[in-house]
């Protein structure tokens, strides 16, 4: 992301203190003790996201971003479909890099669509709303700024075109797999049939490789656990030592669940604001949920909730899919 984005999304974070206050002092007060994934992307954690999608383990950036470049006119063909004018309405759209291939695609073949990013942040949706224009001339976008499916029915009530919806960067692995399915059922109940999800999905794989991403050897992936301490260090008034924090990853090949924990390494006395948490020696903070998927899973997960797993892209590892459902 750029410095722009960068500027916007710092300016938001006073905004927001309130409820992360509220979600860190619930969390660290519950047992088992954990913090919110969604935490870590301050303007610190974008750079050390960004660090880490350039580090030589973590694969999932870079076989999407392979599949988005190599395969782009077949993907944006099935998109097309008979010609029909759509919305093509991304979920968490960020800076839009892998999106900005398609839309690119799409105006040179003249599809008749237009883009609706949905964003939870203010500043990323009037980022895209000014620079998209102006990257891709010709483009109609109307960005929409709130949660996705209050922005989806947003989006249903602005035209009744079809849809196609952009669930990309194996979003869907960062909930446990019932939340997920739950997400694609309410999915489904937002569209009508004939509507299409292209949804990026990480497969399961060898759990050396897995694991390797998660715990670089360069040590991003735990300055990123960590940054969310340093953060409520800086935003919430609170004290966490971070030397005292460890960082924990798992992958377990056989529900394909990868985990981060931070572990005390000793007992000790935490304030946040007017918070004290206790932490035993050895106990954690469950930090974020990873979960990998089979094949064969995404085309059920996707037959449970009334989509037809239409197409399959592989990027050339075959790590990574970006699949496209059609709503029944
Ligand atoms: N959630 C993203 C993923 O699953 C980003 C991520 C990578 C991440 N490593 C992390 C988030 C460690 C929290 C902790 O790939």
């Amino acid at each position: 992301m750029d410095s722009l984005l960068h500027a916007l999304i710092n300016k938001k974070q006073a905004d927001t203190t309130g409820q992360f206050y509220k979600d860190v002092t619930a969390g660290l007060k519950s047992t088992p003790k954990r913090l919110n994934s969604k935490y870590f992307y301050d303007a610190n954690g974008d750079k050390l996201f960004q660090e880490l999608m350039n580090c030589e383990e973590y694969y999932p950036t870079n076989c999407e971003m392979e599949i988005f470049t190599q395969q782009t006119a077949d993907i944006c063909d099935v998109m097309i479909g008979d010609g029909d004018d759509f919305d093509m309405i991304e979920l968490g759209a960020g800076d839009a890099t892998k999106s900005t291939y398609l839309l690119k695609y799409l105006l040179e073949q003249k599809a008749d669509f237009s883009y609706l990013p949905i964003d939870i942040s203010a500043n990323v949706i009037s980022y895209l709303n000014v620079t998209l224009p102006v990257t891709l001339p010709g483009l109609k976008i109307a960005g929409l700024n709130g949660d996705y499916f209050d922005m989806l029915k947003k989006a249903a009530a602005r035209s009744n075109r079809r849809k196609v919806v952009l669930f990309l960067g194996s979003n869907i692995g960062n909930m446990p797999v019932s939340d997920a399915e739950g997400f694609c059922r309410e999915l489904r109940n937002h569209l009508s049939p004939g509507d299409m999800v292209l949804i990026g999905v990480d497969l399961k794989k060898n759990p050396k490789t897995i694991l390797a991403a998660y715990n670089d050897k360069e040590g991003i992936t735990k300055r990123f656990n960590l940054n969310l301490l340093e953060r409520a260090n800086r935003e919430l008034d609170a004290n966490f030592n971070l030397a005292k924090f460890e960082h924990y990853p798992m992958y377990d090949p056989e529900t394909g669940a990868c985990k981060s924990y931070l572990i005390s390494t000793e007992e000790q006395d935490v304030k946040i604001g007017k918070e004290n948490i206790h932490f035993a020696k050895d106990e954690y903070i469950y930090m974020e949920i990873s979960q990998k998927f089979s094949v064969m899973q995404t085309n059920q997960m996707a037959d449970g909730a009334g989509f037809n797993p239409l197409n399959i892209f592989f990027d050339s590892k075959k790590w990574f899919i970006d699949a496209i459902w059609l709503a029944e």
